[in-house]
């Protein structure tokens, strides 16, 4: 199968000549300016080229993402012909000579393709019924929602990115001035890379975008990583469960969510619960609970072959960083937790060999980006958050119910997820919720695995999102032809 097909609902939008030129950046202008990589490709990541480079959190260094009304859908309809040829391809995006200088992808709420006159039933009912009133299956409050996700007015999402923000204001300017009064954008938010070292680190500071599944057909796996159907991923292709209508072949649903993340109050409780090892300091102590509840050092080193100390060297070699799978010699993988804890946020998400058979039904794609300024000194010294930052995060998956869902529902908020173990794992402390109430964790300590934390607060707190469905350049084309 070809990479183009592969990633529909991502990127893939081959450029038709037969149609009016963008007017800022079309994508021969683009290309011929562009002597570096769009793709930052910091140590521990695949190496570039690589399907999975594309989708992780670092593939880009700033993005903007804009929540639109469709204000006039005729118009919009018949703009869409001038855009699309500036919206980037996979094969495009993986070769830096004919990387754009800013990319582009579109993505449609139920509202939004009702707004377009699309009727079809696309058999996601989760997607159908949006985010909002999906909140109590996810175990959250709405009260901290940004007040534009409450609801489903929001029609569709624009999102653009680049490394350079020229580039970026660039394009969304242009793609303002194209579609012009036949949308409203009416929230957006920008992403960017943190600086320095921390390039591919999320706010609490751990490396982001090593794990992801790889499609069945496409290359060769990376030591450890998962091969999925394409159907897992992308709507109409095998495995694909459910019956949908043709022309959606090769789209995606995403997930968006925006996720504050409380970094001094994280570094707080892990400072006031450091680990119980002789003879470690109390920051060595405290990196190892941050790290028993992420299941990785900062680095990107798994606890499982690193349990006691961060392995750099480790956390930045992609043939080793993502093989393991909490089985030791000598260890009882059902009351091991020395290595690493049954609750960790990457064992929640993925619980490799502690299902049998290992799971291939609810893996997603994630591509996020870090929003909002870095800690300051004063927020640090106050162990108080004073202002927003966190990920913008998407998820990538066929089927919303089985992919998204069901991790933060079924697993990460389920005190009794993985089954079976020595002790009720408890939640996931980096990501589970429990609709602002008290949560419990096990695991924080290797010297008392099975001793039981009561979390003081959530540590990520939802800003709200919405559910899109992520059309293939086809099923674009059949949107903006209906
Ligand atoms: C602010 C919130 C979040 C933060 C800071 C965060 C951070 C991380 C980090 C640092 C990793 C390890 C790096 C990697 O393997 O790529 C990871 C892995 C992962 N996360 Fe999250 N995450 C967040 C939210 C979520 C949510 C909402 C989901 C799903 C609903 C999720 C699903 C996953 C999955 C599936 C993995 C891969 C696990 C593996 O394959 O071992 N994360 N996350």
């Amino acid at each position: 199968m070809k990479l183009t097909a592969l990633l529909g609902g991502l990127t893939i939008f081959p450029a038709p000549q037969s149609v009016p030129r963008f007017p800022a950046l079309g994508p021969t202008t683009s290309r011929s300016v562009r002597t570096n990589n769009m793709l930052i490709n910091p140590p521990g990541h695949p190496p570039v080229p690589h399907l999975d480079e594309v989708t992780t959190s670092s593939f880009n260094i700033s993005n903007v993402q804009a929540e639109v009304l469709i204000v006039d859908p005729t118009g919009f309809k018949k703009l869409m012909n001038m855009v699309i040829p500036t919206i980037s391809t996979v094969d495009i995006m993986l070769d830096m000579s004919t990387q754009p200088s800013a990319s582009l992808n579109m993505a449609f709420s139920q509202t939004g393709l009702h707004k377009l006159g699309i009727q079809d039933n696309l058999n996601d009912t989760v997607f159908s019924g949006g985010q909002f009133a999906d909140a109590p299956n996810l175990a959250e409050s709405t009260n901290t929602w940004v007040s534009q996700f409450k609801g489903t007015s929001i029609h569709g999402v624009y999102i653009t990115a680049s490394d350079s923000s020229n580039s970026l204001m660039q394009q969304n300017s242009a793609l303002q001035t194209v579609l012009g009064t036949t949308i409203q954008v009416v929230y957006s938010i920008q992403g960017q890379a943190r600086p320095g070292d921390q390039a591919g680190h999320e706010h609490f500071g751990f490396l982001d975008g090593i794990s992801q599944p790889t499609i069945e057909g496409f290359g060769t796996p990376l030591p450890g990583q998962v091969t999925v159907p394409a159907g897992k991923l992308l709507l109409n292709r095998e495995q694909d469960q459910m019956t949908r209508p043709s022309w959606t072949i090769d789209s995606s649903f995403v997930a968006f969510r925006q996720l504050k993340q409380l970094v001094p109050e994280f570094n707080t409780f892990a400072n006031d619960h450091p680990a119980s090892i002789p003879g470690m300091s109390q920051a060595q102590a405290a990196e190892l609970t941050q790290a028993r509840m992420m299941g990785r050092w900062k680095s990107g080193a798994p606890v499982d072959l690193a349990p006691l100390f961060d392995d750099p060297v480790l956390g930045a070699d992609p043939t080793r960083n993502n093989n393991f799978n909490y089985t030791h010699p000598g260890f009882n993988s059902s009351s091991d937790q020395i290595h690493c804890p049954f609750s960790a946020h990457i064992r929640k998400n993925v619980p490799r060999t502690d299902l049998d058979p290992i799971d291939l039904a609810h893996h997603i794609l994630r591509s996020g980006i870090p929003y909002g300024p870095e800690v300051t000194e004063v927020e640090q010294q106050s162990g108080q958050t004073m202002m927003e930052r966190g990920l913008l995060f998407l998820a990538v998956q066929s089927n919303i119910a089985s992919g998204f869902q069901f991790l933060q529902k079924a697993w990460m908020n389920n005190p009794e997820f993985v089954k079976h173990k020595s002790v009720l794992p408890g939640l996931d402390p980096v990501m589970g919720q429990n609709n602002g109430s008290a949560r419990f964790t096990t695991g924080l300590d290797p010297m008392n695995p099975e001793g039981n934390t009561t979390l003081p607060m959530q540590f990520v707190v939802s800003r709200g999102g919405e559910y899109f469905f992520m059309p293939s350049l086809s099923a674009l084309r059949h949107i903006i032809s209906s």
